[in-house]
């Protein structure tokens, strides 16, 4: 065992943060001023965030009618008498046009800013373009994004999200999601960017910088929303919202990078995470969003709830037994802003009282509502709170198209080619088969135009499914489509039903090959919750049955999770991964079996053989036990049908002279390692290098291995190039089981393709 000879307090971590939001002494002194101007009524009202059904015309609260308008008696009731500071979301669930949302949020700007001007702060969860917005650009979903490896692409793509949110009138947004999400299990992996920390950290930085740019008061930026604070996605029981245990060293070395990260690079605001840990709602825990989250990672922004989050401590958690109760108990942790949703009169009346009565502390409000309005003033709104729709002609423009086409074809992830039966030529005769062939609202998964995404076909019927793209590429005359097994649209997405199997059997018989798309329907949060990780039984069978055919099959998975295939993996000829591409998934699917693009993706987390291994690529020396002989035959061996960073090409890579810069190096130095990479087959192609990390000895049994760095190049056939990381104490240190921050001295294993090398660390 190692000796602990370094120790880093986190207070000293802490200092890494420190390049984070800069604090501008105008917008603190106008902040100020105007904080010294409002009523406790004004303050708690901009405390205070509802959803947008609640201010239109409809039966009640939660509905409104279409086309939707406006009430004036509501909207007077919430912005005016009580003062409500922040509106969310859009009515009934739909996506609306540019026109509508300047309109409708013109309106409230206009109604809310009451006797001392201040405008109203509208979020939206624009997470993979603009959700909300009608024709707006549909990216890949993070965990394809993931996939990519590709920074300026993730960048890109955020970019062009901002302009089209703001295009809407829109000023912040719910993204990204920085939750590490290890658990295929649960319904929200495919918002993440999947199981590692660092990957997490990387991407979810260009994220942020895409959306915010230099200045948020720039009318084609909008304020970042990092989320869930913090370790949402690994429930114990692997559905959303139920509680997890984490000790806290794994929090911290798990699970907070990325958050610490986005932070230090100045991002904006924060939601908190709706689950339980350790037995404390976090949005009831003190020690996460105080002690941690302000003091000691320095965050500057805004602290908002999730949905209805406070409410739940009360009816859901049952930590506070009323309302009244939660309020208190979420504001004193550090809460500055609720997402009530609905009850905004219970929460404003409540909060009051609480000051009145001394529960909460009138200090307290001042410092959640500096928070809010200094965001307010750094995004502008106070100069203009909206920015007219006709001043952004690059909306759904074609480079923001070829932008979001070409994230998918980088996404898109090629996990098994038998005899290179990929690419195809054209003209081989295909049957087309699965419920996810020629559906728009499988490519795209939830969250676009509506939570659940189950309109997508009203709103992208001009894209392109995986059927359309492949024959329009190969042409009508070569293509036979039969479903086979469908999805229901209506009640229980999940739910299929036979369509036709024996039709598709038949059909199999005149093909020279078989794309069966499978996968899921569209679903997130709870509606997503899931008991069997097996893809369907129906699916299983259609899959089965095709390859009793013997005919050659190309399975194309598009799910938001890895779904377990391998009761019949092995009678696939060649496995393609598209996640959940986006509007353009389906031609860029398309180009990749026919060729015209070399797929590059990655997987972002380990794809599971099996229900009961699902360990991730991480994972620690003790999963991985050789199976013993003789009676002691357990079944412990490490598993996955397809690991962490798998992802292959149609052409070939070779590593070659893997150095270190030291054979043994001080704890505080830096370790430069480089690779030769280059391309030995007949075309170009992109790969990544991913640099991964052992500590072969430590205290607190240590990861197999970790990544801690990686690039992605593109080589021509022949083309060499020497690529270099540079590794330091945060690479090799870990949290100890008393919080600090450790290096031990010992020896490390790099790993770079097949080759590897030790160096050690004194
Ligand atoms: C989700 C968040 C989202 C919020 C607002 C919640 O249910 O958990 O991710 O940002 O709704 O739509």
């Amino acid at each position: 065992m190692k000796k602990t000879f370094l120790t880093v307090p986190l207070i000293a971590l802490s200092l890494f943060a420190s390049a984070q939001q800069k604090t501008n002494p105008v917008i603190d002194q106008k902040v100020k001023a105007l904080l010294a101007k409002m009523t406790l009524a004004e303050k708690v009202g901009q405390m205070a965030q509802i959803t947008m059904d609640v201010l239109t015309n409809g039966k009640d609260r939660y509905s409104s009618y279409e086309p939707i308008t406006l009430n004036q008696q509501q909207l007077e009731h919430a912005l005016i008498k009580y003062k409500v500071g922040s509106v969310l979301n859009t009515a009934n669930n739909r996506a609306r046009t540019r026109e509508v949302w300047y309109q409708i949020i013109n309106k409230i700007q206009e109604t809310g800013k009451g006797r001392l001007n201040i405008p109203v702060l509208y979020g939206i969860d624009a997470i993979h373009g603009a959700t909300y917005t009608a024709d707006a650009t549909m990216f890949p979903q993070q965990i394809g994004q993931a996939a990519t490896r590709n920074r300026d692409l993730v960048y890109k793509g955020a970019e062009i999200t901002a302009y089209e949110t703001r295009a809407s009138a829109i000023p912040w947004n719910f993204s990204p999601v920085l939750d590490l999400s290890p658990d295929p299990r649960f319904p929200r992996q495919w918002e993440t960017f999947g199981e590692d920390p660092y990957l997490i950290a990387e991407l979810g930085l260009q994220m942020v910088k895409g959306f915010e740019g230099n200045n948020i008061a720039d009318p084609y930026r909008v304020a970042s929303c990092i989320k869930h604070f913090l370790g949402y996605q690994v429930a114990t029981s692997g559905k959303d919202r139920t509680p997890a245990y984490i000790p806290d060293h794994v929090l911290r070395d798990y699970h907070l990078p990325p958050f610490k990260a986005a932070i230090a690079a100045g991002a904006h605001s924060i939601m908190i995470n709706s689950g339980i840990i350790n037995g404390v709602p976090v949005h009831a825990n003190y020690q996460l969003l105080t002690k941690l989250l302000r003091e000691e990672l320095g965050f500057k922004g805004l602290i908002v709830t999730d949905w209805g989050d406070i409410e739940n401590l009360h009816t859901r958690d049952r930590v506070a037994k009323d309302h009244k109760e939660a309020i208190m108990l979420a504001i004193n942790a550090g809460i500055d802003m609720s997402m009530i949703a609905y009850d905004y009169e219970r929460f404003c009346d409540n909060l009051i009282a609480l000051v009145k009565e001394g529960k909460v502390k009138e200090s307290r409000i001042n410092d959640a509502v500096t928070h809010i309005l200094t965001l307010k003033y750094q995004l502008g709104l106070f100069e203009q709170p909206v920015h007219d729709f006709k001043q952004y002609p690059k909306f759904g423009s074609k480079e923001f198209e070829q932008a979001a086409y070409q994230t998918a074809a980088e996404s898109i992830t090629l996990l098994k080619n038998v005899k290179s039966i990929l690419p195809l030529k054209k003209g081989t005769k295909l049957l087309v088969t699965g419920p996810n062939a020629n559906s728009m609202r499988t490519l795209n998964g939830g969250w676009t135009y509506s939570w659940q995404g189950e309109k997508v076909e009203e709103f992208a019927a001009k894209y392109h499914t995986i059927l359309e793209a492949i024959t329009q590429k190969t042409g009508q005359d070569n293509v036979t489509f039969v479903e086979g097994v469908s999805y229901k649209m209506e009640g229980k997405y999940f739910e299929e039903f036979e369509n036709g199997i024996d039709h598709a059997i038949k059909a199999a018989k005149d093909a020279d090959a078989i794309v069966l798309c499978l996968g899921e329907n569209s679903y997130t949060e709870s509606p997503g919750n899931l008991s069997d990780l097996y893809i369907s039984d129906l699916q299983t069978k259609l899959a089965l049955q095709l390859a009793a055919t013997g005919k050659p099959i190309i399975l194309v998975l598009n799910e938001g999770r890895p779904r377990l295939i391998s009761k019949f993996e092995p009678q696939m000829a060649a496995v393609i991964q598209t996640y959940l591409p986006g509007n353009y998934g389906g031609d860029a699917l398309a180009d990749i079996i026919f060729g015209e693009v070399n797929p590059s993706g990655k997987l972002p987390y380990n794809y599971p053989k099996f229900p009961n291994s699902l360990v991730g690529y991480s994972h620690k020396p003790s999963e991985n036990r050789e199976v013993m002989q003789g009676v002691y035959n357990y079944d412990a061996d490490y598993n996955p049908q397809y690991e962490f960073g798998f992802g292959l090409s149609y052409t070939t890579f070779k590593f070659d002279n893997l150095k270190l810069s030291a054979e043994k190096i001080k704890a505080d130095q830096e370790l430069i390692v480089s690779v030769e990479v280059s391309n030995t087959g007949s075309r170009e192609g992109k790969e990544v290098v991913e640099l991964y990390l052992s500590d072969l000895y430590a205290s607190l049994t240590p990861d197999v291995k970790r990544l801690r760095g990686f690039e992605k190049i593109n080589l021509k056939p022949g083309e060499k190039q020497t690529i270099t990381f540079k590794l330091n104490k945060k690479d090799f240190s870990f949290t100890n089981l008393h919080h600090i921050t450790v290096v031990e001295p010992g020896e490390f294993k790099v790993q770079i393709g097949n080759l590897s090398k030790n160096f050690r660390v004194e």
